[in-house]
Parts: structure tokens; C-alpha cells; sequence
């Protein structure tokens, strides 16, 4: 239920993005927007009371963002970028939801992999329901009809990387098990499908090799919000002012955890976080 009201707004070059996943993964898409457009205002939600969106149903996720957005419009926000892979996956059911650019992280993900491949093998790693839903294929299949597009789930990295086992025995183990088939069925490439994947990169890419190149959605996500924000005008070419808030960050839980997460992937830190209840939205 919406139960706030959403105020009528014209947004400027100057009003923040808003970003929002299910929880801290999306900040390493953040990390990506802060790189590629440095003057950009972010407000970014992560929804750690009910992370992970990866095992939950198509409505379930839908239900939430669709609450995401209205919380984000309350803060004036002039585009949307939905860092979550799952979110994105059901992102057809959210284009009702507002008037302003919405920027999933799949569709410049699937662009940079169908650009990379020269053999048509494209392997994905995701959560059970990016890939369930079969939308990196559906979006590569669209650019090359004769694409072979290969999905791994891979739940456990999710965990994995939130405990910090980013360059453990353990993680490379469970790699190991989880690409054997793909590194086997002779993909080029390699969508990294989830926002903590990027974490464990370089992992991924020892096991998959060099003849593998490797696709960040992140980075594909912050040239597309880049483009799309200078073929609107909105672009901000206002540097931030010293002491100004230029980063916001919410979260639906326990505020502590999510700045320790965010300050060991952000050069800035999440200085600036607050406790919302989402459900309100
Ligand atoms: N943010 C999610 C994604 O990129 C991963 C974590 C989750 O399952 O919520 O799909």
C-alpha cells in the first residue's frame, strides 16, 4: 500500500539519482556512478530487512520495488537506477510505477556481453531469479538471435561475500563447483549477474581464465545512466559543494552493519545513513 503521498516534482540537473537494491550489494554500483559521473547527487536505499530479493517470487520483488520508488520519488530523485540484477529481471512490471528514466542493471549488461563475444557463447551468474527468468538471454537473443546463452545460479556467493570471504579456500571451492559446466561449454564470455560478484572478480576470472572476458553490469549500468542523463539534459554539471550532502543512504535495517559493508567498498563511506520503514511507501 502506498501510503505516503508523493508530491508532484520537476526534477533539475541538479536533483540526486536514485539507486536502490536489495540490500549492500548495490553499492558496488554505486561505486561505479561515483567513478563515471563524480558530480552526480546519489540517494541510494538498500532494503536489509528483507534482502536477499534472490529466492523471493517475481510479485514479492515486484511488491518491494514498486515501494522503493515511491520512497525514492519522495526524495525528489530525477532518474532511478535499479541496481539489483533481481529487481531488474521483473523491471518490465515497474515502468507504470514513475515518469522518470528508470536504468536496470540487465540491459546494458546483456548490450556489453552480445559487444564482447566473438564465438556467441555467453555464459551468466546470478541469483535463482535473475536467472530463472531468463532475461539476460531474452536481451542478448534480441541483439543475436543465434546466441547461446548458458545460466548458472550461484546462491552462495551472496553470503559468501557478505561475511567477507572475498579471497577464501572456502569461495574458491564453491566456484569451482558452480562454473565447471560453464567453463566446460566453451563460453567468451561471462556476465557477472548479481551486484557482489564484482567482489570476487578476480577469483571468477582465475577460474574461468583469459580467454574468458568478463562483463560488470555495474559499469555498463553507470555509462548508460551517463548517456541517458545527457540525452535528457540532466546531467548535473554542478561540482559538489564542500560540506554538501552529496551521498544519501537508507536502509529498512540495522544501520551499523550497513556502514561497516559500504565504508570497506566506497571511498566515501555511507557517513550519512538512515533507518527507514519501507513498508510505509
Ligand atoms: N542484489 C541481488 C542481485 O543482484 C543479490 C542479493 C539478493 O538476493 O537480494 O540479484
Amino acid at each position: 500500500m502506498a501510503n505516503r503521498q508523493i508530491t508532484e516534482y520537476t526534477p533539475d540537473q541538479t536533483a540526486p539519482v536514485g539507486v536502490f537494491d536489495s540490500g549492500v550489494g548495490g553499492l558496488t554500483v554505486v561505486r561505479e556512478i561515483m567513478r563515471q559521473i563524480p558530480d552526480e547527487k546519489i540517494v541510494y536505499f538498500g532494503d536489509t530487512a528483507r534482502v536477499p530479493y534472490g529466492s523471493k517470487s517475481r510479485e514479492t520483488v515486484t511488491r518491494y520495488s514498486k515501494q522503493i520508488i515511491r520512497f525514492l520519488q519522495t526524495r525528489q530523485v530525477k532518474a532511478i537506477v535499479i541496481a539489483c540484477n533481481t529487481a531488474s529481471a521483473y523491471a518490465d512490471d515497474l515502468e507504470q510505477e514513475t515518469e522518470l528514466p528508470l536504468v536496470g542493471v540487465v540491459k546494458p549488461g546483456a548490450r556489453a556481453a552480445a559487444a564482447a563475444t566473438l564465438n556467441g557463447k555467453i555464459g551468466v551468474i546470478g541469483t535463482e531469479g535473475t536467472i530463472g527468468s531468463r532475461i539476460y538471454s531474452r536481451y542478448i537473443q534480441e541483439l543475436i538471435p543465434e546466441a547461446q546463452v548458458i545460466g548458472r545460479a550461484c546462491p552462495l556467493f551472496v553470503p559468501l561475500v557478505e561475511e567477507g570471504l572475498l579471497k577464501d579456500p572456502v569461495t574458491d571451492e564453491i566456484a569451482r563447483r558452480y562454473l565447471k559446466e560453464l567453463t566446460g561449454s566453451g563460453i567468451d564470455t561471462l556476465i557477472l549477474g548479481c551486484t557482489h560478484y564484482p567482489l570476487i572478480r578476480s577469483t571468477l576470472g582465475r577460474i574461468v581464465g583469459d580467454k574468458v572476458t568478463l562483463v560488470n553490469p555495474a559499469y555498463e549500468t553507470a555509462l548508460e545512466l551517463k548517456s541517458l542523463l545527457q540525452e535528457e539534459g540532466l546531467l548535473n554539471r554542478e561540482p559538489a559543494k564542500p560540506g554538501e550532502d552529496q551521498y544519501q543512504f537508507f536502509v529498512s535495517d540495522a544501520v551499523d552493519k550497513f556502514r561497516q559493508f559500504a565504508n570497506s567498498i566506497l571511498q566515501y563511506g555511507a557517513l550519512a545513513a538512515n533507518r527507514i520503514n519501507i513498508e510505509e511507501y
